[in-house]
């Protein structure tokens, strides 16, 4: 359909909205790289530390530079007095993800430079949303249980930082890298539904904590960043591998949407899946939850005999589910742990869309009724 010479791309499946030198991906091919580096070489050699400057700066850091970031990171993982005295007041049975998104927009309360919409202090306002959405997520989950909310420690990175505050305890280094190399594979992905909403929200040159709130928003639904806890629920629901043939193909059945599985852009395995898939065997050997593996790799096995030929392979929720469980996360804190790493995409394609602007507003093609008379109430 055109209106005006204009295309109708439902979904903006087949529109490019942006042009980015951050992610890499090749959907045909299941390849995804971060400034041209290949994620299965980050997964295995890198930091979200690292990946985080090589993502905001274009290039792998020096040590000097890359303990530059860590130590602005660290500098700024506590929340405001006033942010932890809002948590405190969030309903206990509130969505993690709804009580994330309020205390991230509430960040620019006590940010004298959130409207400055400037290269350093865009800098200065990515720095302190990645390193203080764990302690939002940390905080809010010790608050809903009545525990105390614990200080960060700033002489841990941000994936065992995130354990220690959630659970008061210091992770041992193999939990501590897990989560890590989680953050890695999840820090960035092109101009996905919560990236595009993010770079839609800063276009209008409103401000980074707002258009982190929307990137929030958009990620906790279930068809993106909310997958994951799907997945976990499915798998829970389905109980055992005896009985994982039966529920799939009654899902299918059913036309029911299996979570973790198909992409927008991949048409082969993500290949964060399959770095996951490897990795979650192993963590889930480690702590006792090989039948969560079994059933994983069963669904798997079934999905592609029956639309593997359709392009409908793993994504990067369906392994990263049981790597979440075996960490000891609640279902609930899957997403927000998402949005943790997102947050440094989210920024990152932000500053992007900043550095040479133009406001996103597309089209749109009317559908409805002309000429039609005004009837007064008394008339209808
Ligand atoms: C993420 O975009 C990104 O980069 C996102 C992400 C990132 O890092 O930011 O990679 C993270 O969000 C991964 C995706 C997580 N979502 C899920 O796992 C939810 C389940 N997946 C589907 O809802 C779906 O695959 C989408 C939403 C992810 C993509 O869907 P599209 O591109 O809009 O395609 P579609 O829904 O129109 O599906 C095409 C066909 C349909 O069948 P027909 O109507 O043509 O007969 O494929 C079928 C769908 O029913 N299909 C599935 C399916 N996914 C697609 N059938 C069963 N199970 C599925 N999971």
């Amino acid at each position: 359909m055109t209106v005006d010479e204009k295309i109708f791309d439902k979904g903006l499946a087949n529109t490019i909205a942006a042009e980015s030198s951050m992610s890499y991906i090749d959907g045909a091919n299941g390849i995804l790289e971060y400034v041209g580096i290949d994620i299965d070489s980050l997964a295995r050699n890198s930091t979200f530390e690292e990946s985080t400057y090589l993502l905001w700066n274009g290039t792998l850091p020096n040590q000097s530079q890359l303990n530059g970031l860590v130590d602005d990171l660290r500098e700024e993982y506590a929340l405001p007095g006033g942010v932890i005295d809002l948590i405190r007041t969030f309903p206990t049975d509130a969505a993690p993800m709804h009580a994330l998104q309020t205390a991230v927009a509430s960040l620019a309360l006590h940010d004298p430079e959130a409207d400055v919409n400037e290269p350093g202090p865009n800098v200065r306002k990515s720095i302190k949303l990645v390193a203080k959405t764990p302690a939002i997520v940390a905080a809010f989950d010790r608050h809903r249980k009545g525990l105390d909310i614990i200080e960060p420690d700033s002489s841990l990175d941000i994936a065992s930082n995130f354990l220690w505050m959630l659970n008061g305890e210091k992770p041992t280094e193999t939990m501590g890298k897990a989560l890590d190399v989680c953050l890695i594979l999840h820090a960035d992905h092109g101009t996905n539904a919560s990236t595009f909403t993010s770079l839609v929200v800063i276009s209008t040159l409103s401000d980074m904590y707002s258009s982190m709130a929307a990137a929030i928003g958009a990620l906790r639904g279930p068809l993106h960043g909310g997958a994951n806890e799907g997945v976990m629920r499915m798998l829970e629901e389905i109980g055992s591998l005896d009985k994982v043939d039966a529920a799939i193909e009654q899902k299918l059945a059913n036309k029911d949407k299996i979570m973790g599985f198909g992409h927008r852009v991949y048409k082969a395995v993500d290949p964060r899946a399959t770095y996951l898939k490897t990795f979650t065997k192993g963590i889930a050997e480690d702590t006792g939850n090989q039948s969560l593996y079994e059933m994983s790799s069963r669904i798997e096995d079934i999905m592609n005999e029956k639309v593997g030929s359709r392009g409908i392979y793993p994504n990067v929720d369906f392994y990263s589910a049981t790597t979440y469980h075996c960490l000891g996360l609640d279902l609930d804190l899957f997403t927000p742990l998402f949005a943790i790493a997102r947050m440094v995409g989210w920024t990152g394609h932000c500053m992007e869309q900043l550095a040479d602007n133009k406001l996103i507003r597309p089209g749109s093609a009317y559908i409805g009724p002309h000429g039609v008379d005004y009837t007064p109430i008394s008339d209808r």
